[in-house]
C-alpha cells in the first residue's frame, strides 16, 4: 500500500465525511474507485470541480450521473469563494444522519469534520485556500488529534483537514492517461506534443464538430493532402493561420501542436468536456 493511502486510511478515523475532487471535463477520467473502499461507510461528497472550464450542459448529465449513484454532488469552481461557500448546504445534507444521531445525543452545534481527496492536480490545494481564505478561524492541534493535524473551520458547521488525501489516477484504460496528458494534469510523457495535440483534434472533432474551424477561422484546409489523417490536415490550418511555420516555409507542428494545447487547457477555445456518462453506458460505471 503507498504511503499516501495508508496516510488518507489513518485520516479517516477522525472525519465524518469525505469531498471527493474530480475534474469536471473528466469525472471518471479523473477519478480513483479506490476511494469507495477506503472512505467506507463515511458520508461522501463528490465536487466536480473545475466546472467554469468545462461544458456546462455535460456537466449537468454528470451531477445526474453520481446522484443516481446515490453520491451527493456540487458543481463548482474552487477559485471562486462563493462556489466554495456553497458547499456548505451539500455538506449538510450529505451528514443529514450523523447530525440527527448528534442531536439524540444531546450534542448540539459539533461541526462536520471532512477531508478532502483526489488525484494529483484537481484542485484540492486550491480548493482548502480558498476555503481557508473564507474561513473565520484556523483551529490548532486538538486534544485526541494526531499532533500537527490543523483543521480549517467555516462558520460552526463544517471543520476540513489542511492536508488532502491524495489518490492516483487509474492508468488501466489507455484513454484516462491520455486525456489526463490533454487536460494537463500529467506530463506529456505519455506521447508526444504533436501526438497529443492530433488526439486532441480527433478527440474534439467527435464532441464539438465545427468547434475548431470556427475558434481558429479555417477556411483552407488541405484535407486531399492527407487522405485518412484529417488531423493533420488541420493542425497544418492552425499553424498556417498562427504563424508557426519555420523559415523555409515548413509547418513548425511543435510550435503549432503547443498552441492548440494551451488553447484549450486555458478554456480559450471554449468550454468543453472531454467525456461524458453516455461514453460509459454498458461498462457499469
Ligand atoms: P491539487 O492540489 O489537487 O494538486 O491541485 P491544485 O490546487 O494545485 O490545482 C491545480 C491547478 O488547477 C492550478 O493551476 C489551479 O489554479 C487550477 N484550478 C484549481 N481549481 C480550479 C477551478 O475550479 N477552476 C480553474 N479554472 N482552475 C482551477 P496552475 O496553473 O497549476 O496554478 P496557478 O497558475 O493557478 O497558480
Amino acid at each position: 500500500m503507498t504511503k499516501a493511502k495508508r496516510q488518507m486510511q489513518e485520516d479517516m478515523k477522525l472525519i465524518d465525511l469525505v469531498i471527493e475532487l474530480l475534474d469536471a471535463r473528466i469525472p471518471l477520467s479523473s477519478r480513483n474507485p479506490d476511494i469507495d473502499s477506503i472512505a467506507g461507510q463515511k458520508a461522501r461528497l463528490v465536487l466536480l470541480n473545475k466546472a467554469d472550464m468545462a461544458d456546462p450542459e455535460v456537466t449537468g448529465e454528470w451531477e445526474t450521473f453520481f446522484l443516481e449513484r446515490g453520491l451527493h454532488v456540487c458543481v463548482i469552481n474552487s477559485k471562486n469563494p462563493s462556489d466554495v461557500k456553497k458547499i456548505n448546504a451539500e455538506v449538510q445534507k450529505a451528514c443529514a444522519a450523523k447530525i440527527e444521531r448528534d442531536k439524540r445525543r444531546g450534542i448540539k452545534n459539533r461541526p462536520v469534520r471532512a477531508m478532502v481527496a483526489g488525484i494529483p492536480n484537481v484542485g484540492k490545494s486550491t480548493f482548502i485556500n480558498t476555503y481557508a481564505r473564507k474561513a473565520a478561524a484556523k483551529t490548532g492541534n486538538k486534544p485526541g488529534v494526531t499532533k500537527g493535524k490543523q483543521w480549517i473551520r467555516l462558520g460552526t458547521n463544517l471543520e476540513l483537514l489542511d492536508t488532502p488525501g491524495i489518490l492516483w489516477p487509474k492508468f488501466e484504460d489507455q484513454t484516462v492517461g491520455l486525456k489526463l496528458a490533454l487536460i494537463g494534469s500529467i506530463k506529456d510523457e505519455i506521447m508526444n506534443t504533436e501526438e497529443l495535440s492530433l488526439e486532441l483534434i480527433r478527440l474534439l472533432n467527435e464532441r464539438y464538430p465545427e468547434l475548431l474551424k470556427t475558434y481558429y477561422g479555417l477556411s483552407e484546409i488541405h484535407y486531399d493532402v492527407y487522405p485518412d489523417k484529417p488531423e493533420i490536415a488541420e493542425l497544418e490550418a492552425i499553424a498556417r493561420i498562427r504563424g508557426a511555420i519555420m523559415k523555409g516555409g515548413e509547418t513548425d507542428w511543435l510550435k503549432a501542436s503547443n498552441i492548440l494545447l494551451e488553447n484549450f487547457r486555458n478554456a480559450k477555445i471554449g468550454r468543453i468536456s472531454l467525456e461524458s456518462p453516455a461514453d460509459f453506458s454498458g461498462e457499469g460505471a
